[in-house]
């Protein structure tokens, strides 16, 4: 195992440390605030880390002269090699608004194993690991989909839940799964737990579709791979300038349908904290002068854990 338990510990701490940097700004309507708290203490902590990394999935490219760009180095430049994806603020509208769901979230893998992923959308499939890979598949229609779901799972379709972002992109979709009766769980933001609610039965969600971010996507492989669950995506480019920066990021196939183990392959960490309260795990809870975070996380070929942490205020 390269990437060591003592780095989990690290990741789980910057993770808490981030997520409650955005605390002040919980309700306030600050979403640019909040992500900016959260980037400046990820980064910092990060360049704290006895790593060589490289942000490849980060808050933008250089030239928008952003931190955590793609393609920064960070770490002390000793010991592994890792691919480093953030998402120092993943829901800043829930954190703008104190909506449940938002949370700080990192992604880590060996060098070169962690798709490069351009800033723009990726249309995503998943399904949890209750079906076979290769069974729904993005090339599919809606109607194909749940209908092979449903035979492989002998659940009728007024019993099968699809999770997808509520935007008028997802009209036709929207309108399929009413027609086919099927449940709808919408989300107004924040696809990565939505992606990540196929993995366990208690969340009772059993595909998520849709068009989200192509940085969200990959981020929210790397705890699917982890869980045995299936992902596919595939990125839309909307302008030439968008095909040009993919192009330059190493994508000459920009229709390439990806699996998942072409957005990430081997060992990987994937550690997200609660900012304010989701379906995944609680929030920041700021009890007897400390703040109680929960994370979630994954390694290896481990379960989902959820990990209590309390950090004093100072
Ligand atoms: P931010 O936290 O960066 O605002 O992203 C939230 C989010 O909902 C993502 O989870 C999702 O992938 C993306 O925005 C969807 O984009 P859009 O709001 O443009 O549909």
């Amino acid at each position: 195992m390269k990437l060591s338990q003592q780095l989990l510990n690290n990741l789980i701490d910057i993770t808490s440390k981030s997520a409650i940097s955005c605390y002040p700004f919980i309700g306030k309507n600050e979403k640019i605030l909040a992500d900016k708290a959260a980037t400046d203490v990820m980064r910092e902590e990060l360049n704290k880390l006895n790593i060589k990394g490289k942000v490849v999935i980060g808050e933008g490219e250089l030239d928008e002269a952003p931190m955590l760009y793609i393609g920064e180095e960070l770490g002390v430049g000793d010991g592994p090699e890792i691919d480093i994806a953030v998402d120092p603020v993943e829901g800043t509208n829930f954190v703008a608004k104190n909506l449940p769901g938002s949370m700080s979230v990192l992604a880590v893998a060996e060098k070169g194993n962690l798709l490069n992923a351009p800033e723009t959308y990726m249309y995503k499939i998943a399904t949890g690991n209750n079906i076979p890979k290769g069974s729904v598949d993005i090339d599919f229609t809606v109607e194909k989909n749940i209908n092979i779901y449903s035979e492989i799972t002998k659940k009728k379709n007024q019993d099968i839940t699809v999770c997808i972002l509520k935007r008028a992109r997802h009209d036709k979709i929207i309108n399929e799964l009413h027609r086919l009766n099927v449940n709808i769980k919408f989300i107004t933001d924040g696809d990565v737990s939505g992606a990540l609610l196929v993995s366990d039965p208690k969340f009772n969600v059993d595909i998520f579709m849709g068009i989200g971010g192509g940085p969200e996507g990959v981020i929210a492989a790397a705890a699917l791979d982890t869980l045995n669950c299936n992902f596919q995506g595939r990125f839309l480019f909307k302008t030439d300038e968008d095909k040009i920066r993919a192009n330059k990021m190493g994508i000459k196939d920009l229709n390439k349908k990806y699996e998942i183990n072409e957005i990430i392959k081997g060992e990987s960490i994937f550690c997200a904290t609660g900012i304010t309260t989701g379906d995944l795990m609680n929030g920041i809870i700021v009890k007897n002068g400390k703040y109680i975070t929960e994370t979630i996380i994954t390694h290896n070929k481990s379960i989902l854990q959820l990990v209590k942490k309390k950090v004093s205020i100072t």
